[in-house]
């Protein structure tokens, strides 16, 4: 078929989490999150590009409390499935964050290997507090331990789109989580 004539919908072959799950469990992140800094009044909320910006825009609008964004750029996986190990900054913040208490919202920890990186990198400049946020994880997979202070969903060590996840830079407007039929899964984009 040609590219143009694909729905994308048809790609997947199980929904894993619904835009209703996804809805409601950004709503209670939100509010453990609004609750545990009622004292601070600097917050800032680092975006882990590309993936965690669906995740980041439901998110900050779910939280009632003032907070600052910011966005980070961070590869790690080339266009497919499988990690190349080596995590570099892409685009790096605007905000400087010493003294700030720095909240990361990531997409999923898969290995820990772009976290890792991140925490260090972000904990050298002297913020007042680090904090992560991410929508999944897959424990089965880690390689490097962090620890993850709010987390959406645990799931199981399949590779997945949608919200913001993507597939060779496609699929990340599904509004739903979901795993990709083999067929698809087995093209090297
Ligand atoms: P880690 O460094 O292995 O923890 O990988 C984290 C990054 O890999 C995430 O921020 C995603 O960009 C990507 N990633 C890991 N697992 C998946 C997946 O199942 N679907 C889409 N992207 C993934
Ligand atoms: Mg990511």
């Amino acid at each position: 078929m040609k590219e143009a004539e694909r729905n994308l919908r048809d790609d997947v072959s199980e929904i894993l989490i619904s835009e209703e799950s996804l809805k409601a469990r950004t709503r209670e992140l939100a509010q453990e999150i609004t609750d545990d800094y009622r004292q601070v009044d600097d917050l800032l909320l680092i975006c882990v590009l590309k993936g965690a910006f669906v995740f980041l825009a439901d998110l900050s609008r779910e939280l009632d409390r003032p907070h600052h964004l910011d966005f980070m750029g961070i590869s790690s996986y080339g266009s497919g499935t499988v990690s190349s190990g080596a995590v570099r900054i892409v685009m790096d913040l605007k905000e400087d964050i010493a003294g700030r208490h720095v909240l990361i919202v990531e997409d999923i920890i898969d290995s820990g290997r772009t976290l890792d990186y991140m925490l260090r990198t972000l904990l050298a400049r002297s913020p007042a507090s680090i904090r992560i946020c991410s929508l999944l994880s897959k424990p089965s997979r880690r390689e490097v331990d962090v620890r993850i202070d709010y987390l959406g969903f645990e799931i199981p060590d399949e590779f997945v789109v949608g919200y913001g996840l993507d597939f060779g830079e496609i699929y990340r407007n599904l509004p739903f989580i979901a795993v990709l039929k083999p067929e698809f899964f087995a093209l090297t984009p």
